[in-house]
């Protein structure tokens, strides 16, 4: 023992007196794993001598290029058996990445291990760590990977403060208790299967499939079955296991409105006259332009809160269609007796966002002027709901038909939409979109619109692009919606925002191909790099659509004119913006055939995107880095 003391007070000496910083901190790294692989029994004798280089020969880890700290450690099924003690690995305060999986390590997991701050990923999968989780966690935390142990207790409720998590594996443990509510926008990857886990899954991570949540007897709610037996479709009023559905409804309940509705023909008398009144005040207000963004805060979204229900007959004979694989877990009236507020209004109909119990929330969009019959109209909603089967694409969950009312359900992407990003709504003003969102969110359209025209078949068309049908999702990725509509449509009278990316041959025979969509997407480009409205007005009345301004101001060359002033404040990124220019043009040429199909348009967006990755190789080199650990 004095022995060691006196050892350790000279390696202290050393330290402070002679070795500079940055040794300092390797030779702290080297103690801290020369103290775990002595205090660790392991089955394989490690080479980790105190007399050999640790950077370079000390197997499992990995230093920084200048070879100053340790920033991984891997030894994945090492033979470890056992306890780590606190101040071992947890002193390795540069380490980035830590895999152990496959060991047969148990106890507590130190939570100094957690909290290293700059920890990023951490693989100790398949051991048999026991005890509650740590509560301390890096907030660098990327990959957080616990499954198949024996921890037990709950999840804990500071997982919530980890921002950059995006993969979260905690299953075949013995966690209990409920589910915090995790609102982690980058998660991408959940897996709670196979613990105790109990209560309702949280509605922030509904998104996620029921894979995700498998295996716990006590959890309900979507994506799993419903919280509450589903009651016999008479009065909800006399159940007693559901006291949250007799509590008032304070929200306008649509089945009401209806009621209303039909009794008091006065009432009806005077809406008609109050709408009479709002239109001619609003005559001169131009845009009858659809936004599915959000949507004013003023005086006009305050009153049409219940609008949606009205035409609906009697429930039981019609029901709610909805297609195959939708974790939803509503029915007709849920969706009426929901607080709707309106999204936007188009010329296709009106958007709102619905919100039911369990805090599901979906988009019922409201058709008007459906030309076409029940058949075909179911017909195309088939096709829809085939079609939508993509990231890309926003998928169309279920619908209802009757003479005097179409409802359509999309998933809610909170998103909002690339035209609010790029111009702004009219309560507030546009928020700044930089160039790679820009790339990815057109990425993501093109990849959905590609994907549409592939399945849909050579008649199926979207029929529609346009900036406010192209949202956001969580991963900040571009999803189109909204696509096939235009078939079941009277062609909107007045002129509306989408004229703009009308195709000259759609403006001439309304006959809509696959090139007039590549059109539309074309138009939809050049807005995205310009910042400018389709439509831009040259002087007087005189409008002028945004390919042929394009092509007068690059006919000057003026080239750098034509982009966003916005995207001047990024540095490098003139020669993709180019690309994407000569991309954009090639789309909106006059003869259909000219343009390239949409499998072309995302070759060409990949390769921008491609040379854009290249110019920041080190996030990319640490991924592949990472992924290294979890290949056996
Ligand atoms: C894992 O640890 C628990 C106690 O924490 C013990 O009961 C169990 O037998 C261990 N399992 C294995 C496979 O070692
Ligand atoms: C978490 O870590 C910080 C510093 O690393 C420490 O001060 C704190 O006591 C720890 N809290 C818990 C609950 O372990
Ligand atoms: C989590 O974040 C909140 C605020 O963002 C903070 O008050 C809280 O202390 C954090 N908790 C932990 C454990 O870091
Ligand atoms: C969940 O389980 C815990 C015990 O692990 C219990 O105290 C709690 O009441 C349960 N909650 C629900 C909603 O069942
Ligand atoms: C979660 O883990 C279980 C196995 O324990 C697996 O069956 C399930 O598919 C996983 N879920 C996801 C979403 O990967």
């Amino acid at each position: 023992m004095k022995f060691l003391l006196t050892a350790l007070f000279a390696f202290l000496l050393n330290i402070v007196i002679f070795l500079p910083l940055a040794i300092a901190g390797l030779e702290s790294d080297k103690q801290a794993l020369l103290k775990f692989a002595a205090s660790v029994r392991h089955g394989r004798k490690l080479n980790w001598n105190t007399n050999s280089p640790v950077c370079t020969s000390w197997v499992g880890v990995t230093c920084t290029q200048d070879g100053t700290r340790v920033v991984a450690l891997r030894l994945p099924g090492a033979g470890f058996i056992g306890q780590i003690p606190t101040n071992t690995l947890g002193k390795l305060d540069a380490l980035r990445s830590l895999s152990l999986r496959s060991n047969l390590l148990s106890g507590s997991l130190p939570s100094d291990i957690t909290s290293i701050p700059s920890l990023n990923n951490l693989y100790i999968q398949h051991n048999n760590f026991s005890g509650d989780l740590p509560a301390n966690f890096s907030n660098q935390l990327n990959v957080l990977d616990l499954s198949f142990n024996s921890f037990t207790g709950n999840v804990p409720e500071t997982i919530q403060n980890l921002t950059l998590l995006t993969g979260l594996s905690l299953q075949e443990n013995h966690l209990s208790g409920s589910i915090p509510d995790l609102k982690l926008p980058a998660l991408r990857h959940l897996n709670l299967s196979y613990n105790q886990l109990n209560g309702s899954i949280p509605g922030s991570l509904q998104r996620f499939p029921k894979a995700s949540f498998v295996g716990n007897l006590h959890l309900c709610g979507p994506p799993l079955h419903p919280c509450s037996p589903i009651l016999p479709p008479p009065s909800p009023s006399s159940s007693p296991m559901l006291p949250q559905k007799q509590s008032p409804k304070k929200k306008f309940g649509l089945g009401v409105i209806i009621a209303v509705a039909a009794g008091g023909a006065v009432m009806l008398f005077l809406l008609a006259l109050i709408i009479l009144c709002c239109c001619l005040k609003k005559k001169d207000d131009g845009g009858t332009g659809v936004s599915k963004g959000k949507t004013s805060v003023g005086g006009r979204s305050e009153k049409p809160k219940e609008e949606f229900g009205s035409g609906v007959q009697e429930p039981d004979k019609n029901k709610l269609v909805f297609f195959e694989g939708c974790s939803y877990n509503f029915d007709l009236e849920d969706l009426l007796r929901a607080s709707a507020e309106v999204l936007g209004k188009g010329s296709y109909g009106t958007a709102y966002k619905a919100v039911l119990e369990e805090a599901t929330t979906a988009v019922v969009k409201r058709l008007k002027e459906v030309v076409v019959g029940k058949k075909d109209f179911e017909q195309q909603m088939e096709m829809i709901g085939r079609v939508g089967q993509h990231p890309n694409v926003v998928p169309l969950r279920a619908y209802y038909y009757s003479k005097d009312e179409k409802l359509l359900v999309y998933d809610y992407v909170p998103g909002g939409s690339l035209s609010t990003l790029l111009h702004g709504n009219r309560a507030g003003g546009r928020s700044s979109l930089d160039w790679k969102s820009r790339v990815k969110i057109s990425l993501g359209a093109a990849r959905g619109l590609a994907h549409i025209h592939s399945i849909g078949g050579p008649k199926f068309t979207h029929g529609n692009i346009k900036s406010s049908n192209i949202l956001l999702n969580q991963d900040l990725d571009g999803c189109i919606t909204d696509l096939g509509l235009t078939p079941l449509m009277n062609a909107p009278a007045a002129p509306s925002r989408s004229v703009g990316y009308r195709s000259p041959e759609v403006i001439e025979s309304r006959k809509h191909t696959h090139k007039s969509d590549v059109y539309s997407f074309g138009v939809l480009l050049l807005e995205m790099l310009t910042g400018k409205a389709p439509l831009q007005s040259a002087g007087h009345d005189e409008m002028v659509d945004l390919p042929r301004w394009v092509q007068s101001v690059v006919r000057e060359e003026w080239t750098a004119e034509v982009f966003d002033v916005e995207l001047m404040r990024f540095q490098n990124i003139e020669e993709e913006m180019v690309q994407m220019l000569q991309i954009a043009m090639s789309c909106v040429a006059k003869v259909p055939d000219m343009r390239p199909s949409m499998d072309q348009v995302v070759r060409l967006i990949e390769d921008v995107k491609q040379s854009d990755t290249e110019n920041q190789p080190s996030s990319e080199e640490n991924k592949s880095k990472d992924s290294n650990v979890q290949t056996p």
